[in-house]
């Protein structure tokens, strides 16, 4: 059995691979992309790669987020396609959107935005258990997520498209759910899959629901958010808007272009997309067992690409 892995740090994943999986050749991308594989491994395949692999048995998605591969033009019809599920990325962007609600409900983004004027003023504090957090998108990292932050104290919200239960998270579905979340939460947190569906939900419309003050947190994709939308929202430096603040991580264009608006707001944090790096040993053994179930013909958890995850 040959795995063919496409990915940057290719060397790291094929000496992980090949631990797990002793019996099979694993090939890197930089080595051997065009001999004929059973398997790809992969984050962002190139086209011509995938045009040159014509024998795969499964296409393995080394992240989360399926977005990239199912809009490539080369992508095979008839090959099933799996995703890492979580695979360790779950506490990462946990700790990610720990920082950013804490960040907000703590008042770190007024005690930094004062220390610019050596303004020294104490806000009253206003506990977790007031300050209700809403997650948009139930997957396996939303779920991780919500729960977190049920588990640090906060009244969490989640929601997903179709009805689902999480111990200790209120959960809404639906576009009347969406509202409800909407309109009771203070940090709105966005892990929801870059879909038909989902593209453009963080809108005009839906930032008006939020109650005065509230702020944003987006770990997932960019595509979920009307940039805009956002900054009309955000209002100017000197008249803040509805929204507070936002902590962004993901955006339409990456690396987000140096003349975006975003980065100079100041009332918005931004980071390189690294709220949730895939790690490498935890993945590396989801990957080995989801090609060793596909080798098996066992009935498994493929990614459905009308859905889009
Ligand atoms: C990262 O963005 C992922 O989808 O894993």
């Amino acid at each position: 059995m040959r795995v063919l892995v496409h990915i940057d740090d290719a060397d790291i994943w094929r000496e992980a691979l090949s631990k797990r999986l002793p019996n099979a050749e694993i090939v890197t991308s930089d080595s051997d992309r065009d001999t004929p594989a059973d398997y790809l491994a992969a984050w962002k395949p190139p086209a011509e790669l995938l045009e040159k692999q014509t024998q795969l048995k499964g296409i393995i998605n080394l992240g989360a987020g399926v977005d990239a591969l199912l809009n490539s033009p080369a992508l095979p019809k008839d090959v099933p396609i799996v995703k890492l599920r979580d695979a360790g990325m779950g506490p990462l962007i946990a700790d990610y959107v720990r920082f950013g609600v804490l960040y907000f409900q703590r008042d770190f983004d007024r005690y930094f935005a004062q220390q610019i004027d050596a303004h020294w003023q104490e806000y009253p504090l206003i506990d977790k258990a007031d300050w209700p957090v809403g997650v948009l998108g139930l997957g396996a990292i939303g779920a991780h997520v919500a729960q977190a932050l049920a588990a640090d104290g906060f009244p969490v919200h989640g929601w997903s498209r179709s009805p689902k239960s999480l111990e200790g998270v209120t959960c809404h579905h639906g576009d009347d759910g969406l509202s409800q979340l909407l309109g009771k939460v203070h940090t709105l947190v966005t892990l929801l899959p870059n879909t038909p569906s989902t593209r453009g939900i963080i809108s005009a419309d839906t930032l008006s629901q939020l109650p005065e003050g509230a702020s944003l947190i987006n770990p997932g994709r960019g595509a979920l958010i009307d940039e805009s939308a956002l900054l009309d929202a955000l209002g100017g430096g000197s008249q803040p808007g509805r929204l507070r603040g936002a902590l962004l991580d993901a955006f339409d264009a990456e690396p987000l272009p140096a003349d975006n608006p975003l980065w100079s707001h100041p009332r918005v944090r931004i980071t390189p997309h690294m709220a949730g790096p895939t790690p490498v040993r935890d993945a590396a053994d989801q990957v080995a067992e989801l090609i060793k179930a596909m080798e098996n013909g066992d009935p498994l958890d493929t990614v459905d690409p009308q859905a889009g995850y």
